[in-house]
């Protein structure tokens, strides 16, 4: 089974192994609203980089600092092998009838967004949401995947994201949604998957547009989704 898809001249490819040795530009965390750390990912991705993701997420956004769920914002790197982390806020699941899907395409559109205003050229995303906040992985993975493609078709710097995925049955749980991405319209920019429609929402983080994302209507025309 294939872990790779073409798009365009650019590549979204899965792997297996542990994002915080990998290197890369931009290297997406899978954070919360507070920002200030945690387990899972987010614990090991401070903990990798050392203390200057925490001094510049209270230099940059404050102490009181609050990333509405579905978006992002931006941080060096520290001692991981990357020049930024964008720490993406994923949804809590909680059955999937609240938005849960839309707030994860944002958050992985966001973060593609986030990557390429920076002129990234490579981005690692986890599997936002599937740890600690429960998003079932198979439910998870053709919305991570339909906002990375779509993403990365409107980039302009960013020409590889890489999905890592920790463990072999993560790996295994994304390779059937790969395999069964549908084609994308012709020519333009993608299509969102269905059940998409959620209204904007107000964010305490506007960090120089940084948490602008935007999302495809049903006529692909696209709107900002976050930071105005
Ligand atoms: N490399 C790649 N993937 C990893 C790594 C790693 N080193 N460590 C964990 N993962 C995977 C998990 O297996 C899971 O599939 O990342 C995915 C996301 O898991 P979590 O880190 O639990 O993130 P999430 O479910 O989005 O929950 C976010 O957890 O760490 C806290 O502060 C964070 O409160 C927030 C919540």
């Amino acid at each position: 089974m294939r872990t790779e898809l073409v798009v365009g001249d650019k590549t979204l490819s899965l792997v297996q192994g542990d994002i915080t040795r990998i290197p890369a530009d931009a290297i997406v965390n899978a954070a919360n609203e507070s920002l200030v750390g945690g387990g899972g990912l987010d614990g090991a991705i401070h903990r990798a980089a050392g203390p200057e993701i925490m001094a510049d997420l209270d230099g940059r956004y404050g102490k009181r600092r609050r990333c509405e769920t579905g978006s992002a914002v931006v941080t060096v790197a520290g001692n991981l092998p990357a020049k930024w982390v964008i720490h993406a806020v994923g949804p809590r699941w909680r059955g999937g009838q609240f938005g849960e899907s839309d707030l994860l395409w944002s958050a992985y559109r966001t973060s593609l967004h986030i990557a390429d205003q920076l002129e990234a050229r490579t981005v690692t995303f986890p599997a936002i949401s599937t740890g600690i906040y429960g998003y079932p992985v198979e439910a998870a993975a053709p919305v991570a995947l339909d906002a990375l493609r779509g993403g990365l078709v409107d980039a302009t710097s960013v020409e590889r994201v890489t999905l890592v995925l920790f463990s072999e049955p993560m790996l295994a749980a994304f390779k059937p949604a790969l395999g069964q991405m549908p084609a994308l319209p012709g020519g333009g920019s993608d299509q969102s998957h269905p059940g998409q429609d959620h209204s904007d929402s107000d964010h305490d983080i506007e960090p120089d547009s940084l948490g602008e994302g935007e999302r495809s209507d049903e006529n692909g025309n696209h709107r900002n989704q976050v930071g105005n």
